[in-house]
């Protein structure tokens, strides 16, 4: 018998079906995934499940009994415990604090509780074999990837019967994400239920044992993940095939240099970095996670305090700075790793968010052209198929993987023609995450120069010219045609340096 029932589930906000009568079974002892693209109904359907939403129609049951969550603790006791898209941890308190709060820790001797509650801390990690975080740091100076896993410490720490994974591996490392997978595959084999969002197939093929599908806030199939193709998923997915994923290569580097690095160094993450990128070139950057890529991509942008020389079209720059570092043709831009911190404007307009970098392009003589600002919108909305009621739709409220198409179209609206990708196709889905391929190899080849990092190795490898592999730091190699695979950049990145 199924362990959680869903039927005729709807959400509206205003104008928007979030759900339309969305359907859903899942069995205890299984990994299930819930596949759609963006915008789909994923997260509200999990949202609803684990009390953070409520629903205007629909049925849920639960372990043989009619369940609504007044709210996410609500459902916690129930037994059902989410790791959000987003993430909810407050970054002042620390890991252990972040883990149980709200956990009835009523001790009245403070050590004993504190003792207690490392303990208890330890021994959650121990069980699931968590990858190594100091309980006592506290999550403001932790990577996206170390809160990541916090929040799925949290959501175990209540000993749920439903874990619900809602794009849980989009910001972790290769390692991890091995991690995560081995943890839900054993959660389910403990007669629990492990409900699954990603919009990595191959992951999911991995580890879940059925699928169900969404499309437009509906439910259009359910299957033994072995009996489906990946593309008959992706078609479900998207209502259309897909041509193809990956873009077919091209060379358009030129003998121009886009960028000219030497010596560039940032504190002791980044050292001693020597690179060139050319006009017409997709440079990827690989390696293992935490190893310098970030903070590379950091001071090219010229976010904090680096050294060594940056020479952006044969001029070296002096203006270390983001807002300087925008501007016009000659400029540089910027997809940075954290799309609500740094990306967006959360309570701002789809169509603010998009020109806030560029509103000198649309000013003639100080006027803001808002015709010419409504057009390029309207063309960027429809490009990136940015799924929005209107342009006016505060970005907040659009999905995760919406949210991240807007901070693309935004970093492409300033034409700055040197652009410095940290993840961008983050939480974005198939079909999407094909155009941005191919807008990647367009640009390139009008002329733009590209730095790519992605956590998925198979985009670096078949979407990136060369691949600069870095390690403590450094950039450990270059590979180049056939010395790319997702085997070259491991080897790279693991081989002892002196
Ligand atoms: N608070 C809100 N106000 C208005 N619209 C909302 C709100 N929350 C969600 N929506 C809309 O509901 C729809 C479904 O969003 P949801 O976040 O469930 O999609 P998703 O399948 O999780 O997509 P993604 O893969 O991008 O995460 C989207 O069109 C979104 O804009
Ligand atoms: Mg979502």
């Amino acid at each position: 018998m199924d362990l959680l029932q869903a039927s005729a589930v709807s959400k509206r906000y205003g104008g928007i079906a979030a759900l339309s009568g969305a359907e859903f079974h899942a069995a205890a002892g299984e990994v299930h995934a819930l596949l759609g693209e963006n915008g789909a109904g994923k997260s509200t359907f999990i949202q609803i499940l684990a009390g953070a939403v409520r629903p205007d129609e629909g049925m849920i049951n639960f372990d043989g009994a009619p369940f609504r969550a007044a709210n996410p603790s609500a459902a916690q006791a129930a037994g059902i415990s989410a790791v959000f898209q987003e993430l909810s941890l407050i970054p002042d308190l620390t890991v252990e604090q972040n883990i149980w709060f709200r956990h009835e820790w009523r001790s009245p001797l403070r050590m004993i509780r504190r003792k207690a509650l490392r303990e208890k801390t330890l021994e959650l990690f121990a069980r699931y074999a968590f990858p190594a975080i100091a309980p006592d740091q506290e999550v403001r100076r932790l990577t996206l990837a170390d809160r990541q896993v916090v929040e799925i410490a949290k959501a175990l720490a209540r000993d749920p019967k439903v874990l619900i994974l809602d794009e849980a591996t989009s910001s972790l490392a290769p390692r991890e994400t091995e991690w995560l997978l081995g943890l839900a595959t054993r959660f389910a084999g403990e007669g629990r239920l492990v409900i699954y969002i990603s919009h990595r197939l191959q992951e999911v093929r991995q580890v879940a044992k059925r699928v169900t599908v969404f499309r437009n806030g509906q439910t259009v199939a359910a299957h033994d993940t072995a009996s489906v193709s990946d593309d008959e998923i992706i078609t479900e997915m998207l209502g259309r095939r897909m041509e193809r994923l990956y873009p077919e290569r091209r060379d358009t580097a030129t003998a121009k240099l886009a960028l000219k690095v030497r010596g560039l160094s940032a504190g002791s993450r980044l050292r001693d970095v020597d690179f060139d990128l050319r006009e017409g070139e997709v440079l990827g950057v690989g390696g293992l996670q935490g190893h310098g890529q970030r903070e590379l991509f950091q001071a090219l942008f010229g976010i904090g305090k680096s050294r060594g020389s940056i020479e952006l079209w044969g001029r070296e720059m002096t203006a270390r700075g983001p807002r300087q570092a925008l501007t016009g043709r000659d400029g540089i831009a910027l997809v940075p790793e954290d799309r609500r911190g740094q990306g967006l404007l959360l309570s701002k307009s789809v169509r603010e968010n998009l020109t806030l970098a560029v509103i000198p392009r649309f000013s003639s003589g100080g006027i803001l052209s808002a015709r010419r600002e409504k057009a390029l919108v309207a063309e960027m909305m429809t490009f990136l198929r940015i799924k929005a009621k209107t342009p006016d739709q505060v970005a907040g409220t659009l999905s995760g993987g919406n949210q991240q198409k807007v901070v693309f179209g935004k970093m492409l609206l300033t034409e700055a023609r040197v652009l410095l990708l940290f993840d961008p196709t983050r939480g974005v889905d198939v079909g999407t995450k094909g155009e941005i391929f191919t807008l990647m190899r367009d640009l390139a080849a009008k002329g733009y120069a590209i730095l790519f990092y992605s956590s998925d190795q198979p985009e670096l490898v078949h979407v990136a010219d060369r691949v600069a592999v870095m390690q403590n730091g450094r950039m450990a190699a270059i590979l180049e045609g056939a010395g790319i695979s997702e085997d070259g950049i491991l080897r790279a990145a693991m081989i002892e340096k002196h």
